[in-house]
């Protein structure tokens, strides 16, 4: 499974990157907003930053909801880098625009997934990756888990190529449960990503270790 951070702030992809377990990076518009950077140039400079510090797939999310825009857009947003994979919302003019892209050879990431049938066609357009937004779906009172576990048995049956990226993410559960479920791919906050490190037992097996070396040294 690969690991993706949820973020576009440049310390803690740093972060991440530096513990060697890092394949990409996603951001959206909501991210980009919290570090501070708006407006097409510093947004395509930002972009730019995070693909030459990581060697992975990078996704940039366009803000058009419209076909035409849609598509000009992606394209300026894959000119940037030939890692950036273009995020594109599961609307109606969205799954066109995936089947453009995938027709046209750019890779696009099917965001704001929140059904197996918007997964199927996600998969169906040749998206590169679908995001079940698994935190989302809890916070509303379901089970995101049931989600990746339907899309992942769907994608078997029918031997979809589209890569499962479980999204909105929330604890370090979600990512071992993604794990255990099939996911291809997590995203997640750089938090849950240093969760998965802790465990008491580590901390007080550590401790005597240490403590009984110094005996001996
Ligand atoms: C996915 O790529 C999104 O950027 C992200 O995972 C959404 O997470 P949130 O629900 O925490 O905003």
């Amino acid at each position: 499974m690969k690991f993706f951070i949820d973020t576009a702030d440049l310390a803690q992809i740093k972060e991440a990157h530096e513990l060697g377990i890092l394949d990409g990076v996603t951001t959206n518009p909501s991210l980009m907003a919290k570090v501070g950077i708006s407006g097409e140039e510093a947004v395509f400079n930002h972009y730019k930053t995070i693909c030459e510090m990581v060697d992975g797939d990078i996704s940039a999310e366009v803000l058009s909801t419209d076909y035409k825009t849609i598509i000009e857009e992606g394209k300026k947003l894959a000119a940037i880098h030939p890692n950036i994979v273009v995020k594109v919302p599961m609307i109606k003019d969205g799954v066109k625009a995936i089947k453009y892209f995938t027709d046209n050879g750019i890779r696009t990431n099917c965001t704001l997934v929140f059904s197996a049938g918007q997964a199927i066609l996600a998969a169906k357009a040749g998206a590169a990756y679908v995001s079940p937004f698994i935190g989302r779906i809890d916070d509303s009172g379901w089970d995101g888990m049931i989600l990746i576990e339907q899309i992942a048995n769907i994608y078997a049956v029918q031997g979809y190529e589209t890569e499962i990226l479980a999204a909105s993410i929330r604890n370090v559960n979600h990512i071992v449960k993604a794990a255990e479920l099939g996911a291809d791919v997590i995203t997640s906050p750089l938090e849950s990503i240093l969760g998965l490190l802790k465990h008491p037992l580590t901390d007080i097996g550590l401790a005597k270790f240490v403590e009984d070396a110094k005996k001996f040294s």
